[in-house]
């Protein structure tokens, strides 16, 4: 048998062995930097009409597109687990969907339903947040409305606020606590804390998609939304880029994530957060230093696609790709999370 004693010696003269704080579990659990709870997460959840429906997302697999019914034992079943947030985005047919996406403030919408049901059922144990963007509703798939002018048709900035605004009233009159604008047009969150103060919403907050970036790693969530962009309506025929680089930031863009902060900061949201969030680890940690509001990050689908098509292919431990990845976000200065993994994660044990 091998003989595994060591040879005799006198040891080196190391005053520091960072390895002894290594030795057990219980050790580096107790000198552990980063923790993980299930109430740091929030469910990103998508809303259809209808009852009894649950479509399954082929890009995102163990994520569905549900009716209200069948959201509200999903939020029952994240209570149980202790995730006690959710961001719902509601999900149209292409019939009911047009240039200015007037759905969007519906109050017979599918988000609207589900605030009404889930507030009913969950009174204030759930906190309820909303996207507010247009993409979900124009028939271009863009989150702003459309204008022509003579450099082409843009986005436009100042009218698609209006319709925002209603978007984000029409929510706060179903009980939403939150409402989340992800659309990246200038001046939004303080338009929105005007149009809600003055409806008399001073206590539902702003959680403002305050970092986005123009990511590829949204290409799964289009799909589950129905949201991708296309190339605009006008007679003329002139289109609107193929896709939202004129509003959403350039990932080669950290100083920028700064002056996005110190805007919505000064325009009143409650909360920041920065999208997506592994890729851009480098900008959470520089606006953890620039303010003092609370952070999220948003673990976005195609960062939840890229780890189940890796565990799939048996190219990695899931459960430890996971926590690793969680831990990160955590680490580099994120206080909350939205991850598709929330209700898998807090149910097999995979945070800590
Ligand atoms: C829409 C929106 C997107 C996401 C959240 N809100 C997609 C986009 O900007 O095209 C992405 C979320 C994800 O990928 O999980 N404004
Ligand atoms: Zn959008």
């Amino acid at each position: 048998p091998p003989n595994t004693a060591p040879e005799p010696h006198s040891p080196l003269a190391l005053p520091r062995r960072p390895r002894r704080l290594r030795a057990s579990p219980a050790l580096r659990d107790l000198v552990a930097e980063t923790r993980l709870a299930p109430s740091d997460l929030i469910a990103p959840f998508f809303v259809i009409a209808g009852s009894g429906a649950e479509e399954p997302i082929g890009a995102l697999p163990g994520v569905s597109r549900l009716s209200v019914d069948r959201l509200l034992r999903q939020l029952e079943r994240g209570l149980e687990l202790g995730v006690r947030a959710a961001v719902l985005f509601g999900v149209l047919g292409a019939a009911d969907k047009d240039p200015r996406g007037v759905r969007a403030a519906d109050p017979q919408g599918p988000v609207a339903r589900a605030l009404r049901e889930a507030r009913r059922a969950f009174g204030s144990d759930l906190v309820l947040i909303t996207d507010v963007c247009l993409c979900g509703y124009t028939d271009h798939g863009h989150c702003g409305l459309l204008k022509a002018t003579p450099r082409g048709v843009v986005i436009d900035n100042d009218s698609s606020l209006a319709a925002l605004a209603e978007m984000a009233v029409t929510h706060a009159e179903a009980g939403a606590d939150l409402v989340s604008p992800s659309d990246m047009m200038d001046g939004r969150v303080g338009y929105l804390r005007g149009a809600l103060d003055r409806a008399g919403f001073t206590g539902v907050g702003i959680l403002a998609y305050t970092v986005k970036y123009a990511s590829a790693f949204y290409g799964p969530f289009r799909e589950a939304a129905g949201s991708a962009p296309q190339g605009g309506t006008s007679p003329d025929g002139m289109l609107p880029p193929r896709d939202r680089r004129t509003y959403q930031m350039d990932p080669r863009n950290a100083r920028e994530g700064l002056v996005e902060t110190a805007l919505d900061e000064a325009e009143g949201a409650d909360m920041l957060m920065v999208k997506p969030a592994l890729a851009y680890l480098d900008v959470l940690w520089r606006m953890r230093a620039a303010t003092p509001l609370p952070l999220a990050a948003y673990h976005v689908s195609g960062e939840y696609a890229a780890l189940k098509a890796a565990a799939r292919a048996g190219a990695l431990d899931e459960a430890s790709a996971v926590q690793e990845s969680l831990w990160a976000i955590k680490r580099a200065g994120a206080d909350l999370i939205i991850t598709y993994y929330a209700l898998e994660a807090a149910a097999k044990g995979w945070l800590g």
